[in-house]
């Protein structure tokens, strides 16, 4: 099975991330699109998942056509924004919009918080809320789309690198399936076909001072009863399908592989974005279905050094 490793450059499109995304760990693509991969190889699967969209990391640069693909995330914006970079003719009107809103100077600190109130707001038009969720992405802090940065706002974005990044994305999303809300809805519907992959990569759990906490800065929140409700579904009899969560180590994921019902592999070193430190911590895949070593990156020496730090 040593094509995993021969074939990585083969699995990848080239391009570059549509929209910078809080918690957009570029490190831990390569690793988990070998890991996709291999799950779709080896169990001949159909269709493919992304369920906490994010970034849409996974459907721009995994290289795969073979197999129908979903990508559904809550966050309206975010949604319209990959919708239109389907459409060349919206795509057009997109970049123009981000353009016009983006101007040097143009956006304050008042203007910026109208922004996040419109683009969140159900009359907002779709394309226009993707817009806006581009340009508050970009003028915020560690692209949280919360806090004002003072510094990008004034660098204002250009518009002919922006339209170069997208431009490709047009064929690369032809034929994905956007959907949004709650992951819950395509999860119960591909949760019972032996044909799907699903991967789920919700707001984190973190372990501070032995407490699991939920973490902050999400305009949808994602509480720890929400984590238990999505974990007993993928553990449940019914589920069918091969599924893959992104976490941290946490005690109540962790408690799911004590009781043999989850496995648990480490996937990479990741800079805590909020840190300003270059502060790391290790990343890890739950997963329902074992992941044989030699698709698995290798464990750092200092592993545990790592992971001790506060
Ligand atoms: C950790 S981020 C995903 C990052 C993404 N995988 C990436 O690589 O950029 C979690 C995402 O889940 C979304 N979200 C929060 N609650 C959700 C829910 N109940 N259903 C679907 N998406 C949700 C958030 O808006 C956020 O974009």
């Amino acid at each position: 099975m040593l094509h995993n490793w021969i074939k990585d450059k083969d699995l990848l499109n080239g391009v570059q991330s549509p929209i910078p995304t809080l918690g957009g760990k570029s490190v831990l693509m390569k690793p988990l699109i070998r890991i996709f991969d291999h799950c779709i190889g080896e169990y001949v699967l159909r269709i493919f998942g992304d369920l906490f969209l994010g970034g849409n990391r996974f459907h721009t640069h995994y290289n795969n056509y073979r197999i129908e693909r979903i990508g559904n995330e809550k966050d309206r914006g975010l949604i319209s924004f990959y919708r239109a970079i389907q459409d060349p003719e919206q795509l057009d009107y997109l970049i123009r919009g981000i353009g016009a809103f983006s101007r040097p100077g143009l956006v304050t600190k008042e203007v910026f918080e109208d922004f996040k109130m419109w683009r969140r707001d159900p009359s907002t038009d779709a394309v226009d809320s993707a817009i806006l969720t581009y340009v508050v992405s970009k003028y915020s802090r560690a692209a949280n789309r919360q806090d004002f940065c003072n510094l990008k706002a004034g660098e204002g974005i250009n518009i002919g690198n922006l339209r170069r990044k997208l431009t490709p994305l047009t064929r690369i999303y032809r034929d994905v399936q956007f959907l949004n809300g709650g992951y819950d809805k395509p999860f119960n519907q591909l949760v019972h076909r032996e044909d799907a992959l699903i991967y789920l990569d919700p707001p984190y759990l973190t372990d501070t001072d032995g407490n699991t906490k939920e973490t902050e800065g999400y305009d949808d929140a994602f509480s720890t009863a929400d984590h238990i409700v999505m974990l007993n579904g993928i553990t449940s009899e019914s589920c069918k399908a091969k599924v893959i969560i992104s976490n941290y180590f946490n005690e109540l994921y962790y408690d799911y592989v004590r009781r043999g019902l989850l496995n648990c592999y480490f996937v990479g070193m990741v800079h805590v974005s909020s840190s300003g430190t270059g502060r790391k911590r290790p990343e890890f895949i739950f997963t329902n279905y074992p992941i044989p070593e030699y698709v698995l990156p290798p464990i750092p020496h200092d592993f545990r050094y790592y992971e001790g730090e506060k």
